[in-house]
């Protein structure tokens, strides 16, 4: 569904060169190759092959742009996690630098002015990549990192990856300088921009955001294949989706109360509670229709999937919205003994909040600047 959806996206915005990468295997090269005839755009990968060694994909393409001949090949990492694609037996994976010396040697031999590598391979080993010297003039690789950093150069190659998430549009302008045009680059060219062997290069990266408009065409698919998810996940919330949480009730073991019960002898802490983003978390997800994504739902409520905690997002019940228990633990047993401190956790360490507030979702995340919006009461106590 969503492979359908983002290839007659890319269809419809014009693509001229798909290389596969990890994502893209995860149902299989069987369903791949059947995507792949839906595509206008070629696949390429010259180093994905089947078990005896022969490429599934092409391995390069060759375009004249503005009277440029323009070579785009295509590698996947070699770390490629085969057990885990379905029929991953029925793949091999050749090493990417070696592969890279031979596609650059054919590349030049037909004629290839300007050779682009297209790769899932993350920041260090592209370093590594244009560090051997080959033709490659420019990588555009994969990043680990949720910040979008700054372009390299590695001997004559020029690396710049995509974001994670597209949360962002990557922008790349190439310009073939002579001397003379070299000269007539503005001031704000040469500060935004690089000369990396008589090519001048400028990256930078758009930030979509929320406020921008849809597109007319592709918003109403991406609304439709939403739509459906939200139907099958709430099906299958209700059939399949409860965990056996009940063994707990037998052992003892701490179990959630709710901020309700909290509430009732901690009413300040419940006041400032109320008045924070944790207690509108759930809310969020029911604004955007994710109240029953599995992916979403851990961090937006109470004790997703723990011991003593909830597993039917059908009833999600008193566990909705992050609280008060989400940082001081299951307090059954806290309120069962009036309070008693020490079944309680208090601990005011980054780790507590670092379970949710990670960089991909929290990317601004201070722990001081953050906790003084929470459970901080300054000197008064209750
Ligand atoms: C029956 C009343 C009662 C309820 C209900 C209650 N507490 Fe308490 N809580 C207390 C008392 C009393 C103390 C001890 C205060 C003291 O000694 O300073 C305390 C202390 C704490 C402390 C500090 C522990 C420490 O090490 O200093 C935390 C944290 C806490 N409660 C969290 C919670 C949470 C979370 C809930 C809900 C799950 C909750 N409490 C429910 C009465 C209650
Ligand atoms: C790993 C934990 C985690 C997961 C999983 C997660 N979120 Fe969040 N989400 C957060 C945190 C933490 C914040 C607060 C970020 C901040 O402001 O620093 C947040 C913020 C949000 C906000 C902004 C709240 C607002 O009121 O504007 C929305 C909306 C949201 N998440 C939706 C989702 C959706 C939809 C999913 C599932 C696709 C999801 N989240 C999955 C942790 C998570
Ligand atoms: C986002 C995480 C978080 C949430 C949510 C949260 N707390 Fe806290 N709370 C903390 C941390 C961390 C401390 C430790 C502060 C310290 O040691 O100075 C704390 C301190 C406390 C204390 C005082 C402990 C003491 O004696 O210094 C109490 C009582 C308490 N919380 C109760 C609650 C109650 C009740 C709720 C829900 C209404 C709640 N907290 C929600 C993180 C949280
Ligand atoms: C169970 C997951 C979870 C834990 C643990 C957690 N948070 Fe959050 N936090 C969230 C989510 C989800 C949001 C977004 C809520 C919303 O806006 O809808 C959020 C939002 C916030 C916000 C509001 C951010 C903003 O942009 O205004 C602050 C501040 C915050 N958290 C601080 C903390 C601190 C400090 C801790 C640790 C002591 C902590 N959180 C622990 C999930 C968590």
């Amino acid at each position: 569904m969503v492979a359908d959806l983002i290839i007659s996206s890319y269809n419809f915005m014009g693509c001229d060169a798909f290389n596969i990468g990890a994502y893209d295997l995860s149902l299989g090269i069987d369903f791949l190759k059947r995507e792949e005839k839906k595509a206008k755009f070629p696949f390429i990968s010259a180093n994905l092959c089947d078990s005896h060694g022969q490429r599934l994909f092409k391995p390069y393409l060759l375009y004249t742009i503005d009277g440029v001949k323009v070579g785009i090949f295509g590698l996947i990492d070699k770390r490629l996690k085969l057990a885990k694609i379905p029929g991953g037996h029925k793949l091999k994976v050749k090493d990417p630098f070696e592969e890279a010396g031979k596609i650059t040697a054919e590349l030049r031999s037909k004629g290839a002015q300007y050779i682009i590598l297209l790769t899932n391979m993350t920041g260090l080993k592209c370093r590594k990549m244009g560090h051997r010297g080959l033709p490659i003039n420019l990588i555009i690789g994969s990043s680990k990192k949720n910040q979008i950093s700054i372009p390299l150069v590695a001997k004559n190659t020029y690396i710049t990856h995509l974001d994670r998430g597209g949360k962002c549009i990557g922008y790349l302008e190439v310009k073939f300088l002579d001397d003379d045009k070299e000269k007539q680059l503005s001031a704000t060219e040469r500060y935004e921009g690089k000369i990396v062997d008589g090519l001048y290069y400028y990256n930078r990266f758009v930030k979509l955001k929320l406020s921008m408009p849809d597109h007319p065409v592709i918003a109403p698919k991406v609304t439709a294949v939403l739509e459906k998810i939200k139907r099958l996940q709430a099906v299958k919330a209700t059939t399949n989706m409860t965990i056996p949480t009940k063994k707990l009730a037998a052992t003892g073991d701490k179990k959630y109360v709710g901020v309700q019960t909290c509430r009732k002898c901690h009413p300040q802490r419940y006041t400032l509670w109320q008045n924070s983003a944790h207690a509108r978390a759930y809310h969020a997800l029911i604004l955007r229709g994710q109240e029953f994504d599995k992916e979403c739902i851990g961090c937006h409520s109470l004790g997703y999937g723990r011991k003593g905690g909830f597993s039917d997002l059908h009833n999600i019940g008193f566990y909705a919205n992050v609280q008060c228990e989400s940082c001081h633990g299951p307090g059954s047993l806290h309120v069962a003994l009036k309070g008693d401190p020490s079944k309680i956790v208090k601990k005011k360490e980054p780790a507590v909040c670092l379970q949710c507030h990670i960089e991909e979702k929290s990317p601004e995340f201070n722990f001081q600047k953050y906790f003084h919006k929470t459970c901080s009461l300054g000197e008064k106590k209750k």
